[in-house]
């Protein structure tokens, strides 16, 4: 029997999964770490923390299973994108790294932009200087921390850094690196033109390899701390959308998924290079050989309902730690007992800025229409919502490239609540399919690690054997309007707060 290990690293935790050749999952471990806040805007993570937890993981998973470590064919990973790791010439991290939601870079994208020309940075990297990329992040450290700038030797996003540490390469893929903006997207090799431009060269970064391809094996050192053979093959994998979009099928025209994570995410599949000129989604490589896709991220989509569930659910949390019931199930019931459009209550999910569709770093999150007569589960159904139109927001940009838009999937944590796929089904009158599987990234790495050790052709292939829809929910006719109406006077807020989202920025510096 042959088994594959997918290895997912979150940003709020690492999760393994260890799944049969079938694509069922056989043993699943999670280790938390925490998230570093030092400035408002900033988010960094240690990556010390990141491998720990990534060996504690893999260790329960073999443990759990009980499978025979030989029996592991191939490992695959996945993990949030546009970090920054950076390492000194003897592979020492040089400081905490700064992860995809920090947004302290607006400055460096103005930078990056007057450096390359705006319109030549979306022809090579397919998209305009984001604060959530890479690159305006390494350019923040060159300003502001000279003295670390001075002693990079290597820059690998968060996955890559845990392939250093398996396999001892320096390696990457394509879906992940096209979120650094260091990249050719359309020839899916490192650009040259922008790495000169921003005093950067390609001996800093990782070699590039397709999503399936072989990176290298793990070392004797790792296998003693992870529980696995020397030797297992380690796949290029693929950043958390592109390998969760495999996990859910999302490997031809026609299928978009709609994801509900810390951040969410609406993604398409597109076999030809399709670049939004106003750079609301981002494009990049697809983890399928020679194909690309388009996505809208919206930052705090799961993040605003934890920041609530953190803040203001103590009493969900204790119920929750007293019955074993998921305190997400909690909210969701507290959220049933709300009328769509929660009473007037407006959410705008901009705890941490927004990328899709308004590319503003100052942006906040906002509750509008608040009234004495609302109440606790207001707010929380009125987040659910909010994060919906948001979404809603990415899949308009998309339809209006173009893209075939006939399958809605779900997924992410989102994904598995009842009300939250219905809200999306209702906000964007479309059914919403569920495939049999959560896993998500880690089945989607999982597959890419089968097509690296062979056991399968390709991963089209083996998504048609492995991926199933599970469930549909249709829209329920007579909220489709209402929602409708709701949403327009949500994309008329944004507009209306703008200026004083940036004054409010001006003043807190
Ligand atoms: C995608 C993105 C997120 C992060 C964290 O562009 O920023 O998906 O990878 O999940």
């Amino acid at each position: 029997m042959s088994f594959l290990i997918g290895i997912d690293l979150g940003t709020s935790g690492v999760k393994t999964v260890l799944f049969d050749e079938a694509g069922k999952p056989v043993a699943s471990s999670t280790v938390e770490y925490p998230l570093y806040q030092p400035n408002l805007g900033w988010a960094e993570q240690d990556p010390e923390e990141w491998w720990k937890g990534t060996c504690e993981s893999i260790n329960n998973v073999m443990l759990k299973s009980g499978v025979d470590k030989r029996e592991v064919k191939g490992i695959g990973l996945s993990g949030q994108m546009h970090g920054a790791v950076l390492l000194d010439k003897d592979d020492k991290v040089l400081r905490n790294a700064i992860i995809w939601c920090d947004q302290r870079s607006a400055a460096e994208c103005d930078e990056i932009t007057d450096l390359i020309g705006r319109e030549r940075l979306i022809e090579i990297t397919a998209n305009p200087a984001l604060t959530g990329f890479t690159a305006s992040k390494i350019m923040w450290v060159k300003n502001n921390e000279p003295q670390i700038f001075e002693k990079i030797a290597k820059i690998l996003l968060p996955k890559d850094y845990i392939r250093f540490r398996l396999t001892g390469e320096y390696a990457t893929e394509v879906s992940d690196a096209s979120g650094m903006q260091l990249m050719n997207i359309a020839k899916r090799e490192w650009s040259i033109e922008v790495l000169d431009k921003l005093g950067l060269s390609t001996s800093m970064l990782g070699k590039m390899y397709e999503s399936q391809e072989v990176t290298g094996k793990v070392t004797s050192s790792a296998a003693d701390q992870t529980g696995l053979n020397a030797g297992t093959i380690v796949v290029g994998g693929g950043g958390d959308q592109a390998a969760g979009a495999v996990g859910n099928g999302i490997v031809k025209s026609g299928i978009v998924s709609s994801t509900i994570g810390t951040s969410g995410v609406v993604f398409a599949y597109t076999d030809k290079l399709t670049i939004d000129p106003l750079g609301r989604v981002h494009t990049f490589c697809h983890a399928v050989p020679n194909t690309y896709h388009v996505m809208g991220v919206t930052q705090g989509a799961g993040l605003s309902l934890k920041w609530f569930r953190d803040n203001f659910c103590m009493e969900e949390m204790m119920t929750s730690e007293l019955s074993d019931i998921d305190v997400y199930k909690l909210l969701d019931a507290e959220a049933e007992t709300i009328k769509p459009c929660s009473d007037g209550l407006v959410y705008l999910p901009y705890l941490m800025g927004e990328r899709t569709p308004h590319l503003d770093p100052n942006a906040k999150g906002v509750f509008f229409g608040l009234t004495a007569k609302h109440t606790k589960p207001h707010f929380i159904r009125s987040i659910m919502e909010g994060v919906t139109f948001s979404l809603r927001d990415c899949l308009e940009i998309i339809k209006g490239m173009g893209v075939d838009v006939s399958e809605v999937r779900a997924s992410g944590g989102g994904g598995k609540s009842g009300i939250w796929r219905q809200m999306q089904a209702d906000v964007f009158g479309t059914n919403i399919n569920r495939i049999r599987s959560d896993e998500g990234p880690a089945l989607g790495v999982a597959i890419l690690a089968g097509v690296g050790a062979g056991i399968y052709d390709s991963v089209p292939q083996a998504c048609e054997e492995v991926i199933k829809v599970k469930d549909t929910l249709a829209p329920v006719e007579d909220r489709i309007k209402k929602y409708d109406d709701f949403y327009k006077l949500y994309t008329k807020l944004y507009k209306s707060l703008k200026d004083d989202f940036n004054q409010l920025s001006t003043i807190l510096k």
